[in-house]
């Protein structure tokens, strides 16, 4: 790594941890006006070793404070993945009838287990319960990730891990004893790598609260659609005890088809006067986030992400859009409007945020180049012919990341009414690309030259129009 490390790598407004190794967001959860972000982390060096639960926190999930390290490796092992609730009624006796935090993660050593942690001075200082681990290795080599939601319906806590190739749901009146409920997803959805990180939410279509699905939100890796990690989600019920998936087992469908977002989980806790379901996922790929060039930290978070349910004709489908708090670090606005044949107009800036409305005319592919300079470009695009929407990073940097690092990867995008609305958030390292009201998601990694600090739109075979276009810098 270079001796003054990478900062021009060093994202404006995704999270990064001030040094060393970071990968899944852990242990979400809203307590006392604060977001907590815990995450996997190494407090000695960018590689994937001595897992912690790092920690941060912020209170408009637009910046945050990096805080001391939660939780260290004991005899039980590595802590690895897991989540957070609040204890509100002190349903486990470790509060004195006050509330408090309670984190559930998986303690990876010999084999894996799930093993309990409290606090109550907001996350600060951190016990681990003398009983742990809370559930043992039943003889299962992948056995991680515990998410614990409330259930109020059953009036019992519910746990779900991963467990090589299903979900294990368990209950429990303590978050101390656990009893297996329930087994989904042999059969379900896709089997190309080991399930990991599971996530479980009821959403409304379209903000209907008459009608709505469980989430159950899966990580898998490898088997990715964009190779590698991928994060797959099914539609369904649970009735406090199985969770039942509606539409063919076979089906797959995925988060994101881009490269990297993983790991995805949601807060716990947001009030219910917000409504929002609030999520954030790993903003790398593990087949090369140990070779990830950055330094002196490696890893990054999406920006945090609301997530919703909408009707297609296919049935409901997720959306994501960056939270709404994220506009407050908008400046510097440009305006623009006009048509686009070949090279168009040009704006300065490595961390922006774009929102533009493009007109479908004679081009046959238009979009923006991204961290542009000599040489180098991210494309951004819309290819009409495919009805595709793609992330571009074959041209994106001359430093080499992986073999399979270089690649353009898409998704499949109609636009039924001519005009493609399009929002990009392009933040030194990273690209975000939301299209068609969030149903269509593109989340990717870049590490371009200095010097590439451009945003260019282009159309190639035509015009296109952009009635319009805005562009603001992004400064935390
Ligand atoms: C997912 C994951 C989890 C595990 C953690 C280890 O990226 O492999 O399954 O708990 O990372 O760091």
């Amino acid at each position: 790594a270079p001796p003054g490390g990478t900062p021009r790598w060093r994202p404006e407004v995704h999270f990064t941890p001030a040094r060393n190794w970071m990968n899944d967001p852990n242990g979400l959860v809203f307590h006392q006006g604060e977001y907590h972000l815990f995450f996997q982390h190494n407090p000695e060096s960018t590689e994937h070793a001595n897992l912690s639960w790092g920690h941060a926190i912020s209170t408009d999930l637009a910046r945050w404070q990096e805080l001391d390290v939660a939780l260290l490796p004991d005899e039980l092992g590595e802590i690895y993945s897991g989540s957070a609730v609040v204890d509100h009624h002190d349903t486990s006796g470790f509060f004195g009838g006050g509330a408090g935090l309670v984190a559930i993660y998986t303690s990876a050593g010999d084999t894996q287990q799930q093993s309990i942690a409290h606090s109550a001075d907001n996350g600060r200082t951190w016990t681990k319960f003398e009983g742990n681990p809370v559930i043992p290795n039943p003889g299962v080599q992948d056995f991680r990730d515990p998410k614990v939601i409330r259930h109020e319906p059953t009036g019992q806590w519910v746990l779900m891990l991963a467990a090589g190739d299903h979900i294990r749901f368990y209950g429990s009146p303590n978050l101390r004893e656990w009893r297996l409920l329930s087994e989904f997803g042999r059969e379900h959805g896709a089997h190309g790598g080991v399930w990991e990180c599971p996530d479980l939410f009821e959403l409304p279509v379209d903000g209907d609260t008459a009608d709505t699905r469980w989430v159950l939100v899966v990580s898998i890796n490898p088997g990715g659609p964009a190779g590698g990690s991928g994060t797959q989600y099914f539609l369904g019920d649970f009735d406090g005890t199985a969770f039942v998936a509606e539409g063919p087992a076979e089906q797959v469908r995925w988060a994101e088809r881009s490269a990297d977002f993983y790991a995805a989980q949601s807060w716990s806790d947001v009030p219910a006067a917000d409504g929002r379901r609030l999520w954030v996922g790993w903003l790398s790929n593990w087949a090369y986030a140990q070779q990830v060039p950055t330094s002196p930290w490696r890893g990054a978070m999406t920006v945090p992400r609301q997530v919703g349910l909408t009707a297609t004709d296919s049935g409901p489908a997720l959306t994501q859009r960056p939270v709404a708090e994220l506009d407050r670090l908008r400046t510097g606005a440009r305006r623009w409007s006009g048509a686009v044949t070949g090279p168009g107009p040009e704006f300065a800036g490595t961390a922006l945020d774009v929102v533009a409305e493009f007109r479908l005319d004679t081009a046959t592919s238009f979009g923006f180049d991204v961290f542009a300079g000599e040489a180098g470009r991210t494309r951004v695009g819309y290819d009409v012919a495919a009805g595709e929407l793609f992330v571009d990073r074959t041209a994106s940097g001359s430093t080499p990341v992986s073999a399979t690092f270089p690649a353009k990867h898409g998704a499949p995008l109609a636009v039924p009414d001519g005009v493609l609305r399009l929002r990009l958030i392009a933040d030194r390292s990273c690209v975000e690309v939301y299209a068609d009201r969030g149903q269509v998601v593109l989340t990717e990694l870049v590490f371009p030259d200095a010097g590439s600090d451009a945003l260019r739109l282009f159309a190639t075979g035509g015009r296109v129009l952009v009635p319009s276009l805005e562009v603001f810098d992004l400064t935390a």
